[in-house]
């Protein structure tokens, strides 16, 4: 199936099944915010909390903090975001749509790659075991052509970037002849700068009300609160603040669902280093948020580091670990040494020292910073699109749709259905949830075939089923199904509760991480 037909497919399932809505859907939508429908808030929240405790829990010198939305506006000088917050757009005059200028260079450049690699899985293909891969890509006259335009677009793009060059990005779409998707047309406008951050006022207009900004990341709660976190926590450097919490941009390509959102929620952490020791620091959580990624097992080849060709105006060093959605490899994480810019900036704006006494060194210092900053519903996209699946059942007569979620943050965890409505088997099926809910999500279910029952779990992700029948009655067993294999087989009751656990838990995924 094509990719863009298993996009297509996925969102649909994600209404369907109750875990992404369009929002104000009765009166047809706003672009780019979404709601979470009861599965996708389970899935958002287990997508939170495995984010959260092996933030602040694994590693002891990492704390909370929760920050409001709305902050003094001189927060977003200081930080640059009133200034250079801004994307590239440019207009198409024929279909009236507007685009990214960054995004249809960044586009082009996929396209070429794609090339590439159908060049190289074709001859993969062709010679199979005696296949020399490097040798074929730096011989084969197809590649050669394919890698010297994208090379040649790759730098004309990075310079055009570094040096905020709005007429060199425009001719680079020029040059390139890249057309509208609508129009079909190469009829474009100039190219403007757009800020992102959203406003709104606080207090009322007779009082004489104030401008402020909904934040753009929750990065800055973070810096305005270090001296607090710091004092009160009495944390020593290096220490880390972690947040969860909601951000908004006004995206003009707000696009691919829930991939780039105008509301979407951060996961972001601080880091505070003593200067100089920030590439130390950096390769440290570049190696930790990999493995957090990796641990859940959706395959160690659908995640790769981007290095940034363009560093924003805070960093020193960034990379992007970026997964293979349906729409190419794209950035689900950023993880960004972004010096002692923030601290001395803030420093300057409130005209307040925000140091650090470093009794190891006997003196003060605005710490340098590493930031990991991941954003929740480019997770959940990337863990859904890693999941979906469509195969091929009884014997090639049917197909079910299973979501292979990582049991751990599967939205429910284990289904427990009675065979038939009567006979006393719902009231075992209770009596088990009961026991069971206490520690794990569970489901009842009694309406319909069994076998419609199971596809109703495999779409909705649930690693595990119950089914009790009348010989449960009689020797306390029941029939454990697992999602992925469809394998059953019989279990006594009494041990319901650690296979679930076994299954389920995060214990397996940590261990990968310390
Ligand atoms: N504090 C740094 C910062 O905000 P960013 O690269 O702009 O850096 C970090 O954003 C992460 O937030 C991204 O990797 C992405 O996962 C998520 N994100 C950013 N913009 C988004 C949007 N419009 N919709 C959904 N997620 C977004």
């Amino acid at each position: 199936m094509a990719q863009e037909d298993v996009f297509k497919k996925l969102v649909a399932h994600c209404k369907e099944y109750g875990f992404v809505f369009p929002s104000s859907e009765i009166y047809d939508g706003l672009g780019a915010v979404y709601d979470y429908g009861q599965n996708g808030v389970e899935l958002k929240n287990n997508i939170k909390k495995y984010w959260w405790d092996a933030m602040v829990k694994l590693n002891e010198n990492v704390v909370g903090l929760d920050s409001a939305i709305f902050m003094h506006p001189t927060i977003w000088k200081a930080s640059g975001h009133v200034d250079a917050f801004n994307d590239p757009l440019i207009d198409n005059r024929d279909s009236k749509k507007r685009y990214r200028a960054d995004v249809l260079i960044e586009e082009l450049m996929g396209k070429i790659e794609d090339k590439i690699k159908k060049e190289v899985d074709k001859a993969a293909k062709k010679f199979g075991d005696s296949f020399d891969e490097a040798k074929f890509r730096a011989t084969n006259a197809h590649v050669l052509e394919h890698q010297a335009k994208f090379d040649e677009v790759h730098a004309r793009y990075k310079q055009a970037m570094n040096d905020g060059d709005l007429e060199a990005l425009r001719q680079i779409i020029l040059d390139y002849e890249i057309v509208c998707p609508i129009s079909g047309t190469k009829n474009w406008t100039e190219v403007r700068q757009f800020n992102l951050m959203f406003t709104t006022e606080m207090g009322s207009t007779a009082d004489g009300s104030m401008k402020i900004y909904l934040r753009p990341e929750t990065a800055q709660g973070i810096f305005v609160n270090f001296l607090n976190v710091q004092k009160t926590g009495r944390m020593k450097i290096p220490f880390g603040i972690a947040q969860i919490g909601k951000a908004f941009r006004n995206e003009i390509v707000a696009r691919q669902f829930i991939f780039r959102m105008r509301e979407f929620e951060q996961m972001e952490m601080q880091f505070f280093v003593r200067p100089g020791e920030e590439m130390k620091w950096f390769e440290h959580w570049k190696t930790f948020r990999m493995k957090w990624h990796q641990a859940l097992g959706m395959g160690a080849e659908n995640y790769r580091y981007h290095d940034h060709d363009k560093l924003a105006h805070y960093a020193n060093a960034a990379t992007d670990i970026e997964f293979r959605m349906p729409f190419g490899f794209k950035e689900v994480e950023g993880i960004h040494s972004r010096t002692d810019f923030d601290l001395s900036q803030h420093q300057k704006y409130s005209g307040k020292k925000i140091q650090y006494f470093d009794p190891e060194l006997n003196e003060s210092y605005v710490p340098y910073v590493i930031e990991t900053s991941i954003g929740v519903d480019r997770m959940f996209l990337s863990i859904l699109a890693g999941s979906y699946c469509e195969e091929p059942v009884d014997d090639g007569k049917d197909t079910r749709v299973v979501l292979r979620l990582p049991a751990a943050l599967a939205p429910v965890k284990v289904a427990v259905m009675p065979l038939v409505k009567k006979d006393g088997l719902p009231e075992m099926a209770r009596k088990i949830i009961d026991t069971m809910k206490l520690d794990f999500a569970c489901r009842y279910d009694e309406k319909d075939s069994i076998g419609k029952r199971y596809r109703r779990q495999d779409a909705i992700g649930t690693p595990l089923c119950v089914t009790v029948d009348h010989q449960t009655l009689e020797d306390n067993t029941v029939t454990l199904r697992d999602r992925d294999t469809m394998q059953q087989e019989r279990v006594s009751v009494d041990r319901l509760y650690d296979i679930v656990s076994a299954k389920v838990g995060t214990r397996e995924l940590f261990k990968q991480l310390v």
